[in-house]
């Protein structure tokens, strides 16, 4: 666009808003220049750290969460642009689900950040101030799941023939797979880990499952023309993405909570509570988005030996 091009387009636009264009021009005129400490604001978000403990490896525990905190929230902004575009272009919807996939590969594949990065000395004290926060409370992760797949695929397998798509929101909620974490189905007791959580979010959380109940992923891909369901490129994508989120960080995960928990020193308990190694191997939750892009086989061994070198459940 040349000057004259552009000052007519300035025109139109406030014009359209029923301002007075010059106002703006004068505006720019007097505005600050940008900065990169500006546009990223590097000073608040590096005055977001603030340990609880002397202890200097709390530090990157604490960083570590909030560079997987921004991921997430990188995740959800693009699955929202899948999600919020009516009669979504098939390109459009893999270039989002490319984004994504590679976003949730960073995670899994820094996670011995976690596991490499911290004494276990230190961490083991001051797992104990941090009790019972656990990163079990992250709603951008339930977030994460939830635009990503119909609910019943996130569900506990136990409860599954017994909801179905008329069942009331909160029903559904107390029955995620992640109520396992500390709840006594029994009695319907909960740990403080689920308490605190739900009170926090529990509200939001049945609202965002309302939003993303027709919109998920799942759902938007089932209405691509059906050359794109049946695209082997596009196909691998979806199942790479469910693979990675639903094994791959699941077992990097278990396995950087291994080495402080089960290295002998203090006790071997969550900070949440759960019955960890249960808890988190995906043998045990079979959590899977996409369980129509699997086969049989593999849905049978989800999580068994998908992955060269890890444990199974049998074998903790
Ligand atoms: C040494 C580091 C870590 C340890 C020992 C650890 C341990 C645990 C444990 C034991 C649980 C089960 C719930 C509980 O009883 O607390 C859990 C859940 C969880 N943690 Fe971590 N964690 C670590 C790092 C992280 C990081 C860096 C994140 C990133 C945000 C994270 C996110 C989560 C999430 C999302 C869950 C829930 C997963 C699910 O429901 O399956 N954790 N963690």
């Amino acid at each position: 666009m040349n000057r004259k091009e552009l000052l007519k387009a300035i025109d139109k636009k406030y014009e359209a808003m029923g301002q007075n264009p010059d106002v703006h021009l004068s505006g720019l005129l007097h505005a600050e220049p940008m900065t990169y400490w500006d546009f990223a604001q590097v000073d608040a978000l590096l005055g977001l750290q603030t340990q609880r403990t002397q202890l200097p490896d709390e530090m990157v525990f604490i960083m570590y969460h909030q560079i997987n905190e921004l991921l997430f929230k990188m995740i959800l902004w693009e699955i929202g642009q899948v999600s919020h575009e009516e009669n979504i272009e098939p390109d459009k919807f893999v270039k989002h689900l490319m984004r994504v996939s590679r976003y949730f590969d960073v995670l899994s594949g820094s996670f011995d950040v976690m596991g490499e990065g911290m004494d276990v000395d230190q961490y083991m004290k001051f797992r104990d101030t941090l009790t019972p926060a656990s990163g079990f409370q992250s709603a951008q992760y339930r977030q994460i799941e939830i635009a990503s797949t119909e609910l019943i695929n996130l569900i506990d397998m136990r409860f599954r023939d017994n909801i179905d798509r008329d069942t009331p929101y909160e029903h559904a909620f107390e029955h995620m797979y992640w109520q396992a974490a500390g709840k006594d189905f029994k009695t319907g007791k909960k740990n403080a880990l689920l308490v605190n959580f739900e009170k926090r979010y529990k509200k939001e959380l049945i609202d965002f499952m309302k939003d993303y109940n027709k919109v998920n992923l799942w759902t938007k891909f089932k209405q691509l023309p059906e050359s794109y369901q049946k695209n082997v490129d596009l196909v691998n994508a979806m199942r790479h993405y469910d693979h990675t989120v639903n094994i791959d960080w699941v077992m990097h995960h278990y396995h950087a909570a291994a080495k402080y928990l089960d290295s002998g020193k203090g006790n071997a308990e969550a900070t949440g509570g759960s019955d960890w190694h249960k808890y988190m191997h995906p043998k045990y939750q079979r959590r899977i988005f996409f369980p129509e892009l699997w086969s049989e086989d593999e849905l049978k061994n989800w999580g068994i030996d998908n992955i060269e070198g890890y444990k199974t459940l049998s074998e903790i």
